[in-house]
């Protein structure tokens, strides 16, 4: 079996959506400094170039989790398996995700991130499946809203590969 990848969304249209939100977030964010959580590994592109284009004062800290309690779709319960180099407390933190499946690792990862104090805590997600989502979580900045496929590209990755993909594709098997 085979695979290629049909183009979703292509560079041009991806960085131009990363500039809107950059923007916005320059905006919503005057005056203060933010404080951008990367969720690994899926986060990392979006995360760089979404911090290119903010004109605020940036840091960053990463954080990997996996999700467990068996099969294909997430529990709803996640282990950290890095957690942040740095506390929380006080900091205007902005947590940046690949995409909202069926919102329940952001909805679990909200809850540990709470419990550490931020000054605010808001949430930017590339890519967004509404369709698939079981618990309500609310995303302030959404990249695209997309349907019910398995993309990959711009940190996402089928089996580990494709994350480096300038452009978001779907995942096509062919026998
Ligand atoms: P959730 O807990 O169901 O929202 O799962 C979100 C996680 O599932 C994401 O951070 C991705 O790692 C993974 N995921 C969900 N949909 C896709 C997809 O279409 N392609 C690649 N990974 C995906
Ligand atoms: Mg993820």
């Amino acid at each position: 079996m085979s695979e290629r990848i049909r183009v979703l969304l292509p560079e041009d249209q991806v960085d131009e959506r990363i500039n809107e939100i950059g923007r916005q977030i320059s905006e919503e964010y005057k005056g203060k400094s933010v404080h951008l959580i990367c969720v690994l590994k899926g986060g990392v592109s979006f995360t760089c170039e979404l911090a290119k284009r903010i004109t605020v004062p940036v840091s960053f800290d990463f954080m990997a989790v996996s999700s467990y309690g068996g099969g294909t779709e997430s529990s709803g319960h996640v282990k950290i398996k890095k957690d942040l180099d740095e506390p929380l407390e006080g900091k205007e933190v902005l947590l940046v995700e690949d995409i909202i499946d069926s919102g329940n690792t952001l909805s679990c990862l909200l809850e540990i991130l709470k419990m550490r104090n931020p000054a605010s805590l808001k949430v930017c997600t590339l890519l967004d499946k509404p369709s698939r989502r079981v618990r309500d979580v609310k995303v302030d900045y959404v990249g695209f809203s997309i349907p019910d496929e398995f993309v990959v590209g711009y940190g996402l990755d089928y089996d580990q590969k494709y994350r480096n993909l300038p452009y978001i594709g779907v995942v096509e098997f062919d026998d």
